[in-house]
């Protein structure tokens, strides 16, 4: 029994906030935005709407795509790190709620921009061991709630979003999710912090004109890091399993910054054509940028049933990962 990639689903916000409506915000310019990360576009939640709404959304598509009933799914695995509340109760089970699905494991993984595929990892583990047989995992963030916008080095790049796929079972290797990596190096914890709010430094009015409840980057550390990292994990991924970049149908790494997707596919030779590129309209939603850009290959036609996808992935933690994933969609 291999695990198998069922579906694909996302929702993308209805506001868009652009390169320019950013130059009224902090000292930025469209031209040093294009230049450094690629993005030109993001999409915002309005207030009204949390990441559980978001989420809902991307996975009702989800599920409807996968040809199962929603009593059929019997886990929900929620990557965020902008959940609905603090602490409790996960974004997962009141996604569960809203989609009226009852008595099934749901639970939230931290794991920043890597949570998707460490997502898969765990969906994976959960189908091949007949634990669990269908599994939604959701990537979904509301990254304007943890932006400080007053802040030029961070406020440009990310936008909020969700995706979510439906992992199930199969006997076909051609159809298997081929492998999943995951990694950690708690070493570089501060080069992507949200350093206010937790244990360490409880919500207080000093935390909020700190403004230590917002996002924090050392960008260009965390830049030279991703490169390095990202091209061992997917080098050591293909080589594990006997494969090439040739072998790839498309290269589907998380969407933070162009110039890194750019040079981790050089170094791996990727023709251009193979490689997913979305930064460009949604800039970097953290969990959901993956899922978002599988739907979107998806929907514009390019991704068809039997695709080999390899992903990569890199954020706060640090955390990292890597997989092989066939395209499983059978219906639409
Ligand atoms: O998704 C999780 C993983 N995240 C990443 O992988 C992100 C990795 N990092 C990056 O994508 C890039 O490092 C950034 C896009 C964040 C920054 O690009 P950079 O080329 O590394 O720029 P930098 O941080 O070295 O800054 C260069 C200059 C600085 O000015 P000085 O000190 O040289 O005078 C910054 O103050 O650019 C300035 N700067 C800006 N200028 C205009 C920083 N942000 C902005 C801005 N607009 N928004």
């Amino acid at each position: 029994m291999y695990a198998s990639f069922k579906s694909i689903g996302a929702y993308i916000p209805p506001k868009s906030l652009t390169n320019k409506d950013l130059e009224e915000i902090v000292d930025t310019s469209d031209e040093w935005i294009k230049q450094r990360t690629g993005i030109e576009n993001r999409f915002l939640a309005t207030d009204e709407q949390s990441t559980s709404d978001l989420a809902y959304e991307a996975a009702k598509v989800a599920i409807e795509r996968s040809g199962l009933k929603k009593e059929e799914i019997d886990a929900i695995i929620c990557a965020t790190i902008t959940p609905d509340y603090f602490c409790m109760p996960s974004t997962a089970c009141v996604v569960a709620d809203k989609l009226g699905i009852k008595n099934i494991t749901a639970f939230d993984i931290s794991a920043a921009c890597s949570g998707f595929v460490y997502g898969l990892n765990i969906a994976r583990a959960f189908v091949e061991s007949g634990l669990k047989r269908n599994v939604l995992i959701i990537g979904a963030e509301k990254m304007s709630s943890i932006v400080d916008y007053t802040d030029r080095t961070t406020c440009v790049l990310f936008g909020d979003g969700a995706g979510a796929a439906v992992i199930g079972t199969t006997d076909k290797k051609e159809e298997a999710i081929l492998d999943v990596h995951t990694s950690s190096d708690g070493e570089y914890q501060d080069f992507l912090i949200t350093p206010g709010g937790g244990s360490k430094y409880p919500c207080s009015q000093d935390v909020i004109d700190k403004h230590m409840q917002y996002l924090k980057m050392k960008g260009n550390e965390t830049f030279k890091l991703a490169v390095n990292t990202l091209t061992k994990d997917v080098t050591r991924i293909l080589e594990k399993n006997g494969l090439t970049s040739d072998d790839i149908d498309y290269f589907i790494p998380h969407q933070a910054n162009f110039r890194i997707i750019d040079a981790v596919g050089r170094k791996l030779k990727f023709p251009e054509e193979k490689i997913v590129l979305t930064v460009a309209r949604y800039g970097n939603t953290s969990a959901a940028s993956i899922p978002m850009a599988i739907n979107d290959w998806y929907e514009s036609g390019k991704l068809k049933t039997g695709d080999l996808m390899l992903l990569d992935t890199f954020g706060g933690g640090l955390t990292w990962g890597s997989a092989l994933v066939h395209f499983n969609q059978k219906s639409s």
